[in-house]
């Protein structure tokens, strides 16, 4: 317990030196009085010892009984329960889990989260500290190398991701072809899946399956895709607002780069404001990885079949895409629009409770008290705001979480701010259009993504991802030819496809 209280005090401290840091040079407007929360470093979650024994099942169905072991992680194999069938036309039971509720498909030492307790650690290292006193090319060392990196190895890995942080031309003229109004996202996949063309040298389709054994040869894609994810974001980005693409600059910090390529209109003389970069920086270090969750899981599953990690990455970002994963915090920034002023939040409460709409930015699969990484980005947003001015809807959000958590209905259901509750505010106060969000997510999560895919190359339990499926469908039947179906067998029709007047007009011509 002591132990406990003293752990405590220091993430509370740190978090304090924190943010004394963030506001230390401020000369415009005092930081509003943000309570500070605890930490998910500061709970003392013993790790859950040796799990290892014998679970007997009694097959109610046939009176059998099972031995199947439990390893030291209390996991079952999956493939174990084939054996209890019921017997000659049973291939044994299956595990039914859509949504891979309770599924481990992996095992995997990067990254731990205990929902219930609000702890997210990389590599063991608790979020907080990581977010507080890291870069965010040293987080992804360690995501990807298991252990922070000495001075020299990090400069070393600094120098070498910044040496691949240009794009080939091909990918920018591929970006320019994409329609005005194209999403970022939809030019981040693309790009993405692009470079696989472009780099053929890292391809095992064409240079072999054993292609990755190679040390040199994975490091290298390594280094290739956190340099240019990006210049890939700020070509997309620049893009949208009619921009030619600008080169990235080597003498300049992960993040920085990153802000110098979207804001210098290429005057190589312009230097990002510091304090707004170190923002950046904190906010890819909390999104740079979260364990197997949709897109990762994505990466994993392309990346079994062996396929190159561009085409494997391109198709997490698409994961990502999706309005359930990536774009939750798009929604906040509306409901507060919405609600408008603070007198408004007992109505909306109300509206919660009646179930007329959910609470965006409330709750989450996984954590079932505050999500660590909110309580970061909630002090980083004064920080911004200090800046870049303030944004009245921060009261708003502060108000309505503070409404929500002293709430019965939300306290019962365990419902606490996500990530994204606050992110959507900073990201509006940067400047960044609602649909580059994402991309800032997708950005830093590259880091994640090759962790896993790096340690899936080494995983000898590793196979090619292909789950069961449950069928359900008719048993067997023959074919009938087409005269002698009747339309009652046939079920259900396609949809009619609506015809355009322009597609009119051309039938309407002969030779069509
Ligand atoms: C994230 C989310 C999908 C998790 O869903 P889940 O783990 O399947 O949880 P459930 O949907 O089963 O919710 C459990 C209960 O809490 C309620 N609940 C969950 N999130 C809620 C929210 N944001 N507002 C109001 N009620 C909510 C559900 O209605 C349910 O209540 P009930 O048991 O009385 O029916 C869900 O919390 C949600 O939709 N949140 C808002 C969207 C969001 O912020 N997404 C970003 C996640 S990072």
């Amino acid at each position: 317990m002591e132990a406990a209280a003293d752990s405590s005090a220091v993430a509370r401290g740190r978090l304090a030196v924190l943010a004394a840091h963030l506001t230390a040079s401020l000369e415009l407007s005092p930081t509003p009085n943000l309570e500070l929360s605890q930490v998910s470093a500061s709970s003392a979650v013993a790790p859950p010892g040796n799990l290892k024994g014998v679970l007997t099942v009694l097959d109610e169905r046939t009176g059998r009984r099972y031995q199947l072991q439990v390893s030291e992680y209390g996991t079952v194999k999956a493939a174990d329960f084939k054996k209890i069938t019921t017997g000659k036309n049973d291939k044994g039971l299956k595990l039914y889990d859509p949504g891979y509720l309770n599924t481990a498909p992996v095992r995997s030492s990067i990254c731990y989260i205990d929902g219930d307790e609000g702890i997210l650690r990389y590599r063991g290292y608790p979020i907080e500290e990581l977010a507080e006193r890291s870069s965010f090319l040293e987080v992804a060392y360690l995501l990807l190398y298991g252990n922070l990196p000495s001075e020299s190895q990090l400069s070393d890995w600094e120098f070498t991701v910044s040496q691949h942080s240009a794009v080939p031309q091909g990918i920018l003229d591929v970006i320019q072809a994409m329609p005005h109004d194209a999403h970022p996202m939809g030019v981040l996949v693309s790009a993405m899946s692009a470079l696989s063309v472009f780099h053929p040298d890292a391809n095992p389709a064409l240079r072999g399956q054993d292609l990755y054994n190679s040390k040199q040869v994975r490091d290298k894609q390594i280094a290739r895709i956190l340099g240019k994810a990006p210049t890939i974001a700020a070509a997309a980005y620049l893009r949208m607002a009619g921009r030619p693409p600008v080169l990235p600059s080597n003498n300049l910090s992960y993040s920085e780069n990153f802000l110098y390529m979207l804001d210098s209109l290429g005057n190589r003389s312009y230097t990002p404001n510091p304090r707004l970069a170190r923002v950046i920086d904190i906010l890819f270090i909390l999104h740079a990885e979260h364990e197997m969750n949709c897109s990762t899981a994505a990466a994993r599953h392309l990346a079994s079949s062996g396929v190159d990690v561009y085409t494997a990455l391109s198709g997490a970002v698409g994961a990502l895409y999706g309005p359930l994963h990536g774009g939750a915090n798009e929604a906040v920034l509306k409901m507060l629009n919405d609600i408008g002023t603070v007198d408004n939040i007992p109505d909306f409460i109300e509206g919660v409770k009646n179930r007329k709409r959910k609470m965006s930015g409330f709750g989450h699969r996984v954590y079932k008290n505050y999500d660590p990484r909110a309580k970061v980005i909630r002090k980083l947003a004064e920080e911004v705001f200090s800046i870049v001015g303030h944004d009245p809807l921060i009261e708003v959000a502060v108000a309505l979480e503070k409404a929500a958590l002293s709430d019965d209905y939300f306290v019962k259901r365990k419902l606490y701010p996500n990530v994204d509750f606050y992110s959507g505010l900073i990201y509006r106060a940067m400047g960044f259009p609602t649909e580059f969000f994402p991309v800032l997510f997708a950005i830093p999560r590259m880091a994640g993504y090759l962790a896993h895919w790096k340690e899936s190359l080494d995983d000898p339990d590793t196979k090619i991802m292909r789950p069961q499926q449950v069928y359900t469908g008719v048993w067997l039947r023959h074919y009938s030819p087409v005269t002698e179906r009747l339309a009652a067998d046939t079920g259900e029709n396609h949809a009619q496809v609506s015809v355009s007047n322009a597609t009119k007009r051309r039938l309407a011509g002969t030779g069509a």
